[in-house]
């Protein structure tokens, strides 16, 4: 079976599960704040692992669904728990998932992560809209024979974060008193932290953030000409910079102190999210 019938079986069970929900942006919700869509009104509920050729968690406990529903006005469709490319799923598996959000209808992807913060200016809970990103591995999610009937073959990555949505987020911000960075994301494959020599490079090469998810999701939607923006939540300095190891308990710690704000700032932006960019 080719990538478009699979994807067309996926899109029919999901819609079969939307009791007639017709969502309008994607939402991906990273490391803390998954309680976020708890909060989604009259939702419909999907399993990851009862859509037909979705991507199967390897991860015991791990909470993987699509919840549907009303957002601050406006119909969501929210992926509760995202694939990693350091789980083991090839970089076409961790972006199926936006693949069939298009396939939906949805033409507006808001992607948000937890990263380490390269920039020293900045300090851990600061939240950052992502301006642009490096990635520097080989590997791509569009490496290989071309889905045409999804985009092209070659296609533009300059507005891969749509610099329309950055300015409204940072307007977003201010009137809710919310300080924000802006920045560029650098993807590491993890699952091990950066060395400090990494950062160091990250840090010379431009990068204000490290993570390990979200490029490939941002691609796939700029191929698929999606409206996309994204927010880092810098959980903690990347590795390195004080003189301290890394580990992931303060990634979950500061993840917990900002989850309010942070979701503040999501839902002000899904409000105001204009009808030109759906
Ligand atoms: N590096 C990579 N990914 C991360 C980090 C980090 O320091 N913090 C949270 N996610």
């Amino acid at each position: 079976m080719d990538l478009m019938e699979k994807l067309s079986e996926s899109k029919a069970y999901i819609e079969s599960k939307l009791g007639g929900r017709k969502p309008v942006i994607g939402l991906i919700l990273g490391s803390g704040l998954g309680d976020m869509a708890e909060t989604i009104g009259e939702p419909a509920i999907i399993d990851y692992h009862d859509i037909p050729h979705f991507p199967v968690s390897t991860v015991p406990g791990h909470k993987g669904r699509l919840v549907a529903g009303e957002l601050e006005g406006k119909t969501v469709l929210c992926m509760q728990g995202r694939f990693h490319y350091y789980e083991g799923y090839s970089m076409e598996e961790v972006v199926y998932p936006i693949r069939v959000m298009k396939m939906l209808g949805i033409n507006a992807l808001f992607l948000t992560n937890a990263a380490g913060c390269v920039n020293t200016s900045w300090k851990p809970g600061d939240l950052m809209l992502i301006t642009d990103h490096i990635k520097l591995i080989a590997d791509n999610p569009l490496r290989g024979s071309n889905p045409d009937a999804l985009g092209a073959r070659f296609f533009d990555m300059t507005q891969a974060y749509d610099k329309d949505m950055v300015a409204l987020a940072s307007k977003a911000a201010e009137d809710l008193s919310i300080e924000v960075r802006k920045g560029v994301y650098m993807l590491f494959t993890g699952p091990s932290f950066e060395t400090a020599a990494e950062v160091r490079f990250a840090r010379l090469a431009g990068a204000d953030a490290v993570g390990m998810s979200t490029v490939p999701e941002a691609i796939a939607a700029s191929h698929m000409r999606m409206h996309t923006m994204g927010i880092s939540c810098l959980t903690n300095m990347a590795a390195g910079i004080l003189d301290q190891p890394l580990n992931h308990e303060e990634v979950l710690e500061t993840g917990e102190r900002v989850k309010k704000t942070f979701s503040a700032l999501v839902r002000e932006i899904v409000k105001r999210w204009p009808e030109e960019k759906l």
